[in-house]
């Protein structure tokens, strides 16, 4: 692949998929820049990335241009790029747009953007924080301008962040809500659990460490085996044994209805706040 890919914005998120980017792709491929243009310079330096000096060329050099900013920020961005845009389409050069903006839909991008670029496909992708250690979990929405060479390239620029699905939009706010939202979830699981495990004589740091792994191993069971986590657990919980005790006092205390409603209580506010934005 010998696109161009540009980052405007190099945040915590940013930064997260232009490190991956730089691991899938030559890094000279890649153009960074920043509000913030020292913190682009460090970022380019430590991942052999260029830096693009404004967002302007940001969007003049890259062939995919990434929006990485805040969601209030970035309808600001897209009126800047636009007159840079269009001059590149009346030359018929080909330009992909893809936000991360957490809540706004294409269309509403869409509606940012001045003249003739308002046409460029436009795809919206949703990664979470694990995407800065390459085990993220990312969606990608698009309308029918996106071809399958445009997926596929941005499938190649990703895949060192993590998982990708590609998504219909409307399902965006559920997705958010369970890739993003679940790793806090599983951080005050895994705490939870390591405060037992102090409890019962390990040192905090054997007990994050063991509980930690735990989870991972049997989130890694789940997607490697494809069984049902209920048939999982059944496997592991012998008769009388001390599993099925610890399993019935989580069901005593309710833990299944207060994921479930985690996860509900969770996607009401993903959703209330898309409204918003
Ligand atoms: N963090 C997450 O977990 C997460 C997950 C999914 C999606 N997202 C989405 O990712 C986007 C970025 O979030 P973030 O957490 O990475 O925010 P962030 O850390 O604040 O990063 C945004 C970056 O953009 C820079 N910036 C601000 N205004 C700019 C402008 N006009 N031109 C160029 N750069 C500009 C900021 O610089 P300054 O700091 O100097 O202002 C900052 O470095 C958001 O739209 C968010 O919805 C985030």
């Amino acid at each position: 692949m010998n696109k161009k890919i540009a980052f405007i914005g190099s945040g915590n998120m940013g930064s997260a998929l232009i490190r991956a980017a730089s691991r899938a792709l030559n890094p000279q491929q890649i153009y960074i820049t920043d509000y913030d243009l020292a913190k682009a310079s460090s970022l380019a330096r430590e991942t052999g990335c260029q830096t693009a000096a404004t967002n302007a060329d940001a969007a003049g050099l890259g062939d995919f241009i990434f929006l990485c900013v805040k969601p209030q920020i970035i309808g600001d961005v897209l009126h800047e790029i636009s007159p840079y845009l269009n001059r590149q389409c009346e030359t018929g050069k080909e330009k992909v747009l893809i936000s991360i903006a957490a809540g706004l839909t294409i269309e509403t991008l869409r509606q940012k953007l001045d003249g003739a670029c308002r046409r460029l496909p436009f795809v919206r992708i949703m990664p979470n924080t694990p995407a800065a250690i390459g085990k993220g979990m990312l969606a990608m929405a698009f309308g029918p301008e996106v071809s399958e060479d445009i997926l596929a390239d941005l499938e190649l620029v990703l895949f060192r962040a993590g998982r990708i699905e590609r998504l219909s939009e409307t399902m965006m706010d559920a997705f958010t809500t369970v890739s993003g939202c679940v790793p806090a979830f599983a951080y005050l699981f895994i705490e939870a659990l390591a405060d037992g495990a102090v409890l019962t004589g390990l040192s905090r740091h054997q007990a994050l460490t063991y509980a930690a792994q735990a989870v991972l191993g049997a989130a890694a069971m789940v997607l490697e085996t494809g069984r049902h986590p209920g048939e999982l657990k059944d496997a592991v919980c012998s008769p009388k044994g001390s599993t099925i005790a610890g399993v019935s006092a989580l069901e005593r205390n309710g833990f299944r209805s207060a994921a479930i409603e985690a996860i509900t209580d969770a996607y009401q506010k993903n959703t209330e706040l898309g409204k918003i934005g």
